[in-house]
């Protein structure tokens, strides 16, 4: 059985329980990370760290991420997920145990500390060559998109839209400007230049993103960080996806329309082909 983390412990995930009053359940009053580990190997920690520790001083939640290394390289061992291609680790801290009040508990308690491991079973190499579809929808999130709060309902109902629309993903369109899907950054190709919505308080600051514009800069593919108009996004040449769990995901058709010729883009396939090799150690 999976065996998960929860406050210290490894457990059997049917025996991890958490008290009613945890602000985790109350209030969705926490952060979470996931970082892909390819063949047991945590990738880029430095940067998932970063954005935890971002989120942790923004939300104040004393707690040093720091510690959530060991927990993300036992949770991939104890799930003998050491020597599978990829896996990816969950961990969330929430700011802990206390009656409910909307203020923060004073004096603070500790935090609580919950994580888990899966394998991520990539897509085979033809269904990636068919391309993916996707919605748009309002982005109906709070202004910090940045940090990566576990009160997620905005990217749940935006991925349950893309589930009734019968397609793969959801775009976030906010006064005009299409800025991120509901679990992955957003890229598009103009005229040969990679083109993706600036960092902001408005998307997730996506590590994978961070990854694909050094690929890009590495295979000489020019780069513009800006906002991208719905109807741009429409009229593109290419677009994909960027994420722990999407890896690069070419988008082929969006609200029922064709992008470009409707096939997957040269761009998307040379920045896919690199990101597996680098990511595989080749
Ligand atoms: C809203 C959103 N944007 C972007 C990303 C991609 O971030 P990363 O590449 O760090 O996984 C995620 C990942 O879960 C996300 O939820």
């Amino acid at each position: 059985m999976k065996i998960v983390h929860l406050n210290g412990e490894y457990l059997p995930i049917d025996e991890a329980r958490v008290p009613v009053n945890d602000r985790g359940y109350l209030f969705a009053d926490g952060v979470y990370e996931v970082t892909p580990a390819y063949r047991g190997r945590l990738f880029r920690w430095d940067r998932h760290l970063d954005r935890m520790r971002r989120g942790l001083a923004a939300i104040e939640i004393g707690y040093d991420a720091a510690a959530l290394r060991e927990v993300k390289e036992e949770l991939l061992a104890r799930n003998g997920l050491t020597g599978v291609p990829v896996a990816y680790v969950y961990v969330q801290v929430t700011r802990g145990i206390a009656p409910r009040t909307h203020a923060f508990p004073n004096p603070p308690v500790p935090p609580s500390i919950y994580g888990f491991a899966n394998e991520y079973l990539r897509p085979t190499r033809e269904r990636w060559e068919e391309g993916y579809d996707a919605v748009t929808v309002p982005d109906q999130r709070w202004a910090r998109a940045d940090i990566k709060a576990i009160a997620l309902l905005p990217n749940v109902l935006a991925q349950q839209a893309a589930v009734n629309a019968g397609v793969n993903d959801a775009i976030f369109v906010r006064d005009g400007v299409a800025l991120e899907g509901s679990h992955a950054n957003l890229f598009a190709v103009f005229d040969g230049v990679l083109t993706t919505a600036p960092r902001s308080n408005y998307i997730l600051h996506g590590v994978t993103r961070e990854f694909v514009i050094e690929l890009a800069d590495a295979l000489g593919i020019p780069v513009e960080e800006r906002a991208i108009q719905i109807g741009e996004l429409r009229a593109a040449d290419e677009v994909f996806l960027s994420g722990t769990t999407t890896e690069v995901r070419p988008l082929v058709e969006i609200d029922g329309a064709a992008i470009a010729d409707g096939k997957v883009g040269q761009v998307s396939r040379a920045l896919f082909d690199r990101f597996l090799e680098v990511v595989s150690g080749d």
